[in-house]
């Protein structure tokens, strides 16, 4: 959460350098922005609540902020509301030093009470505002060694971006359990929270380890870590294209990536598929560690983790070993039974989401091995797994998940596979047809995306509806959690995600004709059982939408008011179909409520606090 960026150069274009990188980090955060620059020996700031376009407006009337050097921020509140003096940028009492932040600083009132007595009194109600002073209250002339004095005193997560105005040719960078990158340019240099911020200027990229700190000049950067030695600078090159995180003409990102859903199904799945056989990239894993292994641990938060819920079901199918899935938030402080027979699999689209990543440490203090299954390339989680299979989404802009949902669950059933084929769990013939029947996916999906305008029909029939369940069984009941998410998050209409045959013990109580219910039902064994749900809540007034597969079209008489008819494919394998229209039917609803799609109220793409 959070955006920051960092600019050093030599043409005076800190500013509009800022504007353009926080504008592509605004889906961090964004319920206020600013930034500093160093102008005339003065840290000048401007910032306000509200979206980036509020200081933009500000600063297009502005022309005395020419510079070099500068840092800004798009906030996700933490601590204190969002509002102009909780926004960053953070300045000192001496007025020396000002700081922009991405994470937690759990210490924080500590440190505010000691920083007190020493005189500092605070303006906001922030945990970075102690930050900004505490490195004035270090500071004696070397910022360099203040930071590392500050970073031995600090707890928590912190990325920051620094500026002092006995440096006015420096930019100082920290990271600490919180994603940081370096962009390297000619003459210039950057900082951001995300590559898409500064991909407009380069393509070189460095990805701060943990504990580092770096030195920037417009023509040098220095990489130290907390303990004052130097470390070597890694650079990589991009080579997605900066087109891949525009809008391009899609009226929101969340469209564009629900289109671009075949494309990166195919780009993830082709390349470890050979004929019939698998290749996970580098992943090996023999047939004895598989053979020992007690259970499978899938660990992720929000819809990584439905994908987990959905790979459960397929997994213990294929596998026949025990499948757990849970969230990161809760496994971290749960003490867990996992050790070295058990794998555990992180599932994250940005590879920085600090439950997950906490959930991966803490697996690997119990001496589990840890596959992850991330979109973003270098990433902590990524760095810290014992293996990574990356899905290859490209970057992912809207909050909402889309693209990066359909991959991981791409590359589960390909995990899946692959395990049960070498456990010897699985016939040849089933094997086979599910190879076949993935490679298939991409096409499918082409075929129910060429048919939205229909989801969009009935997504006008019921924007305006307040009540909505989802339901279905096993498999069906997992994708319901997703299409119930979505929904929540974009359209902020409630729903809930419920086992079908559960309704009964309570939760039907709620149903009335006011109650819409997205029902899906695509296993050929439950599918007269869900029938017979739909009938139990039809009978008490609720208003169906069925969304099923296209041969039970005959089976179907007048059980639903709509029908969504996705093809035909494998049981297993459905959930990558009975995703779309359900991603499709958020996107409408909310588009005719006039909700802001991309952005939903107070969430953030990248969730980096606990
Ligand atoms: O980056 P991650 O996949 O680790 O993020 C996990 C969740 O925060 C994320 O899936 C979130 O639930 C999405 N906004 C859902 O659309």
């Amino acid at each position: 959460m959070c955006g920051i960026v960092g600019y050093i150069g030599e043409n005076k274009k800190a500013v509009p350098f800022l504007l353009q990188g926080l504008e592509k980090l605004e889906y961090r955060g964004y319920d206020s922005s600013g930034i500093a620059v160093l102008n005339q020996n003065e840290i000048k700031i401007v910032k306000k609540q509200g979206r980036l376009k509020v200081i933009k407006d500000i600063l297009g009337s502005k022309d005395d902020l020419h510079s070099n050097l500068g840092i800004g921020h798009t906030r996700w509140a933490t601590h204190g509301d969002p509002s102009d003096v909780n926004a960053h940028p953070h300045l000192s009492k001496s007025g020396k030093i000002a700081v922009v932040h991405n994470g937690i600083i759990e210490n924080y009132i500590n440190l505010k009470k000691t920083l007190s007595k020493k005189g500092y009194e605070f303006k906001s109600d922030t945990d970075t505002e102690v930050v900004a002073q505490l490195l004035d209250s270090l500071y004696e002339g070397n910022m360099l060694g203040t930071i590392k004095k500050a970073t031995d005193l600090l707890e928590g997560s912190f990325a920051l971006g620094i500026i002092c105005t006995d440096y006015p040719d420096t930019l100082f960078a920290v990271k600490k359990d919180s994603p940081l990158i370096i962009g390297v340019g000619e003459d210039e240099n950057f900082i951001a929270s995300d590559i898409p911020a500064v991909l407009s200027k380069t393509r070189k990229i460095c990805r701060l380890k943990e504990k580092q700190i770096a030195v920037l000049t417009s023509k040098n950067i220095d990489i130290f870590d907390f303990s004052g030695g130097k470390a070597k600078m890694e650079i990589s090159e991009i080579n997605w294209n900066v087109d891949a995180a525009e809008k391009n003409n899609y009226d929101h990102f969340m469209i564009k990536e629900i289109m671009e859903q075949p494309k990166v199904l195919n780009d993830t799945i082709s390349p470890r598929l050979k004929d019939y056989s698998i290749k996970l990239d580098n992943l090996n894993f023999t047939e004895e560690y598989l053979k020992n292994l007690n259970k499978i641990s899938i660990v992720a938060c929000g819809s990584a983790y439905h994908v987990g819920c959905v790979a459960k079901y397929f997994m213990e199918e294929l596998i026949r070993k025990p499948v757990e899935v849970e969230l990161a938030s809760e496994f971290r402080y749960r003490s867990p039974i996992v050790d070295k027979n058990t794998l555990v699999i992180i599932i994250s689209q940005s590879g920085e989401t600090a439950d997950s990543l906490a959930a991966l440490r803490e697996a690997k203090k119990l001496g589990a091995r840890v596959l992850s299954v991330v979109n973003v390339v270098g990433s902590s989680i990524a760095n810290e797994s014992d293996d990574v299979l990356y899905t290859w989404a490209g970057p992912e802009i809207a909050v909402a998940t889309t693209k990066a949902y359909s991959t991981q669950l791409s590359l589960m059933y390909l995990i899946a596979l692959y395990i049960s084929k070498v456990l010897g769990t699985i016939t040849d013939e089933k094997y086979k047809n599910l190879i076949e029947n993935i490679k298939l996916l991409p096409e499918k999906i082409t075929g129910i995306l060429k048919k939205a305008s229909s989801t969009e029909e009935i997504a006008k029939k019921y924007y305006q509806t307040e009540k909505i369940f989802f339901i279905g069984r096993t498999l069906d009941y997992a994708v319901c959690m997703e299409g119930s998410l979505k929904l929540k998050e974009i359209s902020y209409i409630h729903s809930e995600a419920y086992a079908a045959g559960e309704l009964k013990h309570g939760t039907i109580s709620l149903i009335d004709n006011k109650t819409l219910v997205i029902a899906l039902a695509t296993q050929d064994k439950l599918f007269d059982k869900t029938i017979s749900n739909i009938r139990e809540v039809k009978s008490r007034g609720a208003t169906i939408l069925l969304i099923t597969t296209e041969d039970k079209a005959d089976k179907i008489s007048d059980i639903a008011d709509d029908v969504i008819y996705i093809p035909k494919i494998s049981n297993i394998l459905s959930p990558s179909l009975a995703v779309i229209p359900m991603q499709l039917l958020s996107y409408y609803i909310a588009k005719f409520r006039g909700c802001d799609i991309d952005k939903p109220r107070n969430l953030a793409k990248s969730v980096t606090v606990e």
